[in-house]
């Protein structure tokens, strides 16, 4: 059945939101994904009546059923986005339609119903709304999570017949600890994340879950973060456990590994792409080697490389570690074209850049 478009939402506050002094509180130490708003948004879709009951209401479990598809074959998606509380005190959200598009892309691919884009924007729009004094002041953000999963009662290997869709809020502050300290990267030689064909391009937990025992081992390691190589040939560098890969070369110029299906198509990167190519910055979207990532390492030529995504933002790659050993990049610091891009995707992200493409969406 055709979603309906004109989706309304029924708003219920929170009866019993956080305390103001607990809240401001929980903001003095902000790390990642701890804390929670008041509010979260749902709507739900069944095969008979498409997507229906959209509302607004406080932050609390879902009753799930033993049987619930999600529990068994992992039908579920996510995105992930943040609002920010912009210089001249407008609340803005970063490319939104983007992260809309690329959802329904993720509904597609998991065999699950796409949700009218307006729908999702409406729903994300509400929550920041009602929830906004939930947007930290100053280097914080409120991470957005909007996800779907399959709810209905049944065992059977199908597409399930009911889902629920829902967008929870959580004020956050850096994603690493060593906040904009470069940061150390294991190279994962045993595990790899996506094959052509499979879901690589999707943002389904199935990906995040298939990524944790690499993770585990990049911490292990002393590492912050993952880095996965190709699944044919094990041999081209892909991307982070949650973060698209840049190089940047002596000559200047900048490189980061193709979309083929395996790799997320992250709006930070396609932005960074575009913002390296206002600045006159020649940008390759090439595959790259880990055995050139290694001896380029060596020889100077390649003199940057940073992680970007919304979570992480973006951020330098100082060391690189491995099974046989590891090696520095550059200085082992943050670098100046890493430093520049970060500073005008943040510059527009935050409401004080020159927004020349129409990124920023003020609700
Ligand atoms: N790659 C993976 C695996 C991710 O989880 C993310 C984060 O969402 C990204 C890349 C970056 O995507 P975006 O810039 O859209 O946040
Ligand atoms: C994001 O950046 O939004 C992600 O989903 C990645 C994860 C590290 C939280």
């Amino acid at each position: 059945m055709p979603a309906s478009t004109a989706l309304t939402f029924d708003v219920k506050p929170n009866q019993k939101p956080l305390a103001e002094s607990d809240r401001l509180k929980a903001f003095e130490n902000l790390g990642f994904g701890t804390l929670f708003s008041d509010h979260m948004a749902v709507i739900r879709w069944t095969s008979e009546k498409g997507w229906h009951s959209g509302e607004i209401t406080a932050r609390a479990p879902f009753p799930i059923d033993p049987a619930s598809s999600v529990l068994h074959y992992a039908q579920e998606i996510f995105e992930g986005m943040k609002a920010y509380r912009a210089a001249d005190g407008r609340v803005v959200l970063f490319r939104p339609e983007e992260n809309a598009r690329r959802f329904n892309e993720s509904a597609r691919r998991m065999a699950m119903p796409e949700l009218p884009e307006q729908a999702f924007l409406d729903a994300v729009e509400k929550l920041v709304r009602i929830d906004a004094k939930w947007i930290p002041e100053g280097e914080g953000s409120l991470y957005l999570r909007p996800f779907m999963f399959a709810s209905e009662t049944f065992l059977g290997v199908r597409p399930s017949k009911e889902y629920i869709f829902c967008v929870i809020a959580s004020p956050v502050g850096p994603y690493f600890k060593g906040g904009a300290k470069p940061v150390k990267i294991w190279v994962s030689e045993n595990f790899t994340r996506a094959a052509l064909g499979g879901t690589g391009a999707a943002k389904c937990g199935g990906n995040y879950a298939a990524s944790l025992v690499a993770q585990a081992e990049a911490v292990e390691h002393g590492c912050d973060q993952v880095v996965f190589l190709d699944a044919a040939e094990h041999r081209w560098v892909e991307e982070l456990g949650g973060m698209n890969v840049f190089f940047v070369m002596d000559d200047g110029s900048v490189l980061t590994p193709p979309l083929g299906g395996t790799i997320l198509p992250g709006i930070t990167r396609k932005s960074l792409i575009q913002l390296a190519r206002d600045e006159g910055i020649v940008v390759e979207e090439k595959q790259y080697s880990f055995e050139e990532w290694r001896a380029d390492a060596a020889s100077g030529r390649l003199r940057e490389a940073f992680a970007c995504g919304t979570a992480a933002v973006v951020a330098g790659i100082g060391t690189v570690k491995f099974k046989g050993g590891e090696f520095q990049i550059g200085t082992g610091e943050t670098g100046p074209v890493t430093t520049k891009l970060r500073q005008a995707l943040v510059g527009i992200q935050r409401g004080q850049g020159n927004d020349q493409h129409g990124w920023l969406h003020p609700i």
